[in-house]
């Protein structure tokens, strides 16, 4: 069977990922240091395909670390999810964000140019997309460059450094996948978003507020030029967007391509932060207490995808519906609180 390596497979999408793989006839190997995940997330990802996952808990930043694990290991194809990913936390610590993202990324790249891999999939990011002018559903020839944080702009710059390393002709597939806003959790109840602290993302703050670990959510601004006033966001169930990777893989291995492959992960779909509140008590039964609050520094208005191109290429579409993804999400929830 195929190995391919998952860097950051404890992680929130990786771990969904690791399953779609397996259910998909490969053989992921995980690595992962846990900072921002937990040891217990491997043996619930075994539970749920029933066979033990090999896995490494190092940091990809640690180059000796990574070569010794992985000594006379034959890896078809890497899927690099291991970075950081909070906004607000990499205009704070902009540093500690070009270090673990830039940084790990060309550490493994390296070992892949050095180790006869195949594949590689790169997490980027609709942020790339920055505030798109005078349009709300970004294709990807829509222009990428500006992201509107440091975290944002680690994803820029990794997709300058892919392009840079396919030009000098280097013998390895790459494809940058754009992710959207992934939501939900695995159906089994045993794996989901993991927040450290406070969550900045708002599903998960919904599901906790619900879960009374929060007074209220406040959703931010009111006053935007939207159909509601909410800014609006292409959600997407983290199964779907999991399936994509697995999707992504067989393409590189059918198709070769001579350039990177940028697409986008969405479901073409825009939906408001109010449809989504409204959505949550509706597929629940619960009712959300929240208010309204200033605008957050740097959201982007409303953005979704254009989803034409993983349809072609990758022949992937989303399956799975915001209820759907808010089902599961809050059944996860409910399992992580015992409520
Ligand atoms: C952003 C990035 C995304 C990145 C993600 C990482 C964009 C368009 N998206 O997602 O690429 O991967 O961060 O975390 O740049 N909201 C509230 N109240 C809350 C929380 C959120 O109203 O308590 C609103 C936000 O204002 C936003 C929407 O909910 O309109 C979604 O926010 P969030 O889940 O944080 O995702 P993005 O900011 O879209």
């Amino acid at each position: 069977m195929k190995k391919i390596l998952v860097t950051g497979g404890a992680g929130y999408i990786g771990s969904h990922t690791v399953v779609q793989l397996i259910q998909n006839g490969y053989n992921p190997i995980v690595v992962d240091d846990f900072r921002n995940s937990q040891p217990a997330v491997i043996q619930n990802l075994e539970k749920i395909t029933n066979q033990s996952i090999p896995f490494y808990a190092i940091d990809i930043c640690d180059k000796t670390a990574l070569n010794n694990v992985l000594k006379n290991t034959e890896i078809e194809g890497i899927i690099h999810f291991a970075a950081y990913k909070a906004v607000g936390e990499s205009v704070e610590k902009p540093l500690m964000y070009y270090h673990n993202n830039v940084e790990g990324l060309i550490n493994v790249l390296d070992w892949a140019l050095n180790n006869n891999v195949k594949h590689f999939i790169f997490s980027s990011s609709c942020t790339v997309y920055g505030e798109p002018q005078g349009i709300k559903e970004v294709s990807e020839e829509t222009a990428s460059g500006i992201a509107n944080s440091p975290y944002g702009q680690t994803k820029v710059i990794g997709e300058q450094i892919l392009n840079d390393v396919k030009h000098s002709g280097v013998d390895l597939n790459i494809l940058a996948l754009r992710y959207f806003n992934p939501i939900g959790a695995h159906a089994s109840g045993l794996i989901g978003e993991l927040p450290v602290g406070k969550p900045n993302n708002l599903l998960p703050f919904i599901t906790q507020t619900a879960a009374g670990l929060h007074k209220e959510l406040t959703v931010f601004g009111n006053d935007y030029p939207t159909s509601d006033g909410t800014c609006v966001r292409d959600y997407i169930h983290v199964v779907d967007l999991a399936e994509a990777h697995v999707k992504g893989i067989d393409f590189l291995a059918q198709n070769q391509p001579k350039s990177v492959e940028f697409i986008n992960v969405g479901t073409g779909k825009g939906t408001s932060v109010l449809e989504m509140i409204q959505t949550f008590e509706e597929t629940t039964g619960k009712k959300l207490n929240w208010k309204f609050g200033p605008r957050r520094e740097g959201d982007v208005v409303e953005i979704y995808a254009n989803a034409d191109k993983s349809r072609e290429k990758l022949g992937w579409i989303a399956q799975y519906s915001i209820k759907d993804a808010i089902n599961d999400a809050w059944n996860w929830e409910k399992n992580i609180r015992n409520i």
